[in-house]
Formats: structure tokens, C-alpha cells, sequence
């Protein structure tokens, strides 16, 4: 049974901290400059499998999420049921939305493979692969002696019938304006030129690098008291392509709190789940010291 009794309607622009001391937010924080519209995350202690099932049909519009990988790190004490989380994620998913998944292998001699076995398993209960991104780290420590630098982890985008949202990313074009381009060309060879004009900018493509560590990663030197943070950016740019404001966005192992401090400071509502409370203090700790609502319950 979840603590909390209080719906997130029901929250005032206050939030009780499991202390029960009330913490004022200050109003001038609020990015949508709406006061009364400010969200309320909710960030839960506990395993996402059994929280998750006790949750209705469709519930969430997105999911950024990255679980342990292989035995890389020792998280505290985790159990990850990976086929338990996969089927009670696919049957929480609204139709048309997406999980995102972010993953890297074990490399010890040569690669686990496992990010490829679970999206295999992804798209055998129903999931369409809709994407495989590659998640690029501008900076990385890691060499190998007898390979190439591994410089990137997967972002498998697993969508529920076709993604209800797509809100396309932009970048700069190098070359724009009016040009002499390309137009018509038959199977004689022949080109055929026309003025024409090259936009301004152009969707991003499927590579998105980002640098990591402090400053890179996030600005927030709490978040590094956990082990293995993923980019602020990185959950924001996924929440911004996948889901619109007012929507639901999950993390179901949230760890530092990165997905739910860029889905609340982008006016999405948000729930987060860990195992370890103390990861959850620190993600409690991180949002509150972004000015951002939240409230703490244990399973
Ligand atoms: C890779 S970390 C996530 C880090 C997060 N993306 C961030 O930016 O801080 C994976 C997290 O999954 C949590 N975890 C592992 N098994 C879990 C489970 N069954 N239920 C909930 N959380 C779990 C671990 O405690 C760990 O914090």
C-alpha cells in the first residue's frame, strides 16, 4: 500500500517532506509562470514491478528510463526482474506511447549484447521498435587496449501502435537561402536545375551526443552521489520529441531524479520510482533544490 492519501489535485503549492516540516516554494521559480498549474512529482520508494501493478491499463504517455546494466554497478541492493518490468510497462503505456529505453552493455572481453536481447523482448510483447537511437558521450574514460574507445550506449524508443506525439527536434542547416537545386532527374542522367530554397534548419537525426560529468551530465553536484546518471539533456530532449505538457512521464528506476527534474521543468506531470531510498533522498534532494514540487512515498 502507497502512504500518501492525497491526490495531486488535492497538493497545495507546498509540499510535505516525510518529516512533515512544510517547505515553501518560492512562486517566482515557476518556469510556466502559472502558479496555480505548478506539478507536484511524486517520487516512490520501492520495486517499480509491484508498484507498477497495481496501476490501471494506459496510465502513462512516456517512460525515459535507464535500468542496471548487466552487473555493471552495485546499486543498493536491487532485484531487476527485466521481463516483469518489460510486460507491466507495455500494459501501463497508453496507445500511441513511447518508452524509452537507455542502455549499454557489459564489455569484459567482448560485448553482453544484452541491450539487444531486451529489445528483442520489447517488440516479442507487443512494442514496435519505432527507433534505435544512439546516445553519443562527447567525453568518455573508458579505452580498450584492443578496440576502439566506446563512446556510446543504445536509446531503444519502443512505442506503443504509432506514436501518438512526435514533436521533431531541429538543428541549424549549414548552407541555406536560394540555390540552383537538383530537380526532376529522369533516367537519362540528365539534371535539371531549379531555384529553389535550402531551409534554415533541418529535423536532428538519430545520434545525439552529449558530454558527461559534471557540468555536462547536469550542473546538479548532488546527482553525483549516485552512480550512474544519465544526461539531463538528454531526458529532455526525449520528453520534449515524445509527449506534450500536461502529460504523464514515468521513470520506474529513477535513480538521481534526471528525468523527473526535466519532465516538471517542462510542465509534465511526473512519477518516479527507485528501490533504494537513498537514492530517492537524493532525487527528493535535487528536485527541492531546483525550486520543483515533490512528494515522497514508500510502497
Ligand atoms: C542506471 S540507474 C538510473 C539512473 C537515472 N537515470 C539517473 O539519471 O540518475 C538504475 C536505477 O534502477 C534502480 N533499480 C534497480 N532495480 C529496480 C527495481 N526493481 N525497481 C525500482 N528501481 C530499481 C537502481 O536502484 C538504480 O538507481
Amino acid at each position: 500500500m502507497l502512504k500518501t492519501g492525497v491526490s495531486m489535485q488535492q497538493m497545495p503549492l507546498t509540499y510535505m517532506q516525510e518529516t512533515s516540516a512544510k517547505v515553501e516554494v518560492s512562486p517566482t521559480e515557476d518556469r510556466t509562470g502559472q502558479d496555480d498549474k505548478r506539478r507536484i512529482g511524486r517520487l516512490i520508494v520501492g520495486n517499480c514491478v509491484d508498484i507498477m501493478r497495481s496501476w490501471p491499463d494506459g496510465m502513462v504517455k512516456l517512460t525515459v528510463t535507464s535500468p542496471p546494466y548487466d552487473n555493471l554497478r552495485n546499486y543498493n541492493g536491487y532485484s531487476f526482474p527485466f521481463e516483469d518490468i518489460a510486460n507491466e510497462l507495455y500494459r501501463i503505456t497508453d496507445a500511441g506511447g513511447v518508452v524509452v529505453w537507455v542502455v549499454g552493455d557489459r564489455i569484459n572481453g567482448g560485448r553482453s549484447l544484452t541491450s539487444f536481447r531486451q529489445a528483442l523482448y520489447f517488440q516479442e510483447i507487443g512494442f514496435s521498435v519505432h527507433d534505435v537511437m544512439i546516445y553519443q558521450k562527447k567525453n568518455t574514460p573508458f579505452t580498450r587496449s584492443n578496440a576502439y574507445t566506446n563512446a556510446y550506449e543504445m536509446m531503444f524508443v519502443l512505442s506503443k501502435g504509432k506514436p501518438a506525439t512526435f514533436n521533431a527536434l531541429k538543428e541549424p542547416t549549414r548552407r541555406h537561402g536560394m540555390e540552383m537545386l537538383t530537380h526532376n532527374k529522369l533516367p537519362d542522367g540528365i539534371n535539371k536545375k531549379k531555384l529553389g530554397e535550402l531551409k534554415k534548419e533541418k529535423t536532428r537525426t538519430n545520434i545525439w551526443s552529449y558530454a558527461v560529468g559534471l557540468g555536462g551530465t547536469t550542473k546538479d553536484r548532488i546527482a553525483f552521489q549516485h552512480p550512474a546518471v544519465f544526461p539531463e539533456n538528454l531526458a529532455e530532449d526525449h520528453i520534449e520529441s515524445w509527449s506534450n505538457p500536461g502529460d504523464l512521464v514515468l521513470d520506474p528506476m529513477c535513480g538521481s531524479g534526471t528525468t523527473g527534474k526535466m519532465a516538471l521543468s517542462n510542465d509534465r506531470k511526473f512519477i518516479g520510482i527507485d528501490i533504494s531510498a537513498e537514492y530517492i533522498e537524493i532525487a527528493r534532494e535535487r528536485l527541492t533544490s531546483c525550486g520543483l514540487l515533490v512528494d515522497v512515498e514508500h510502497a
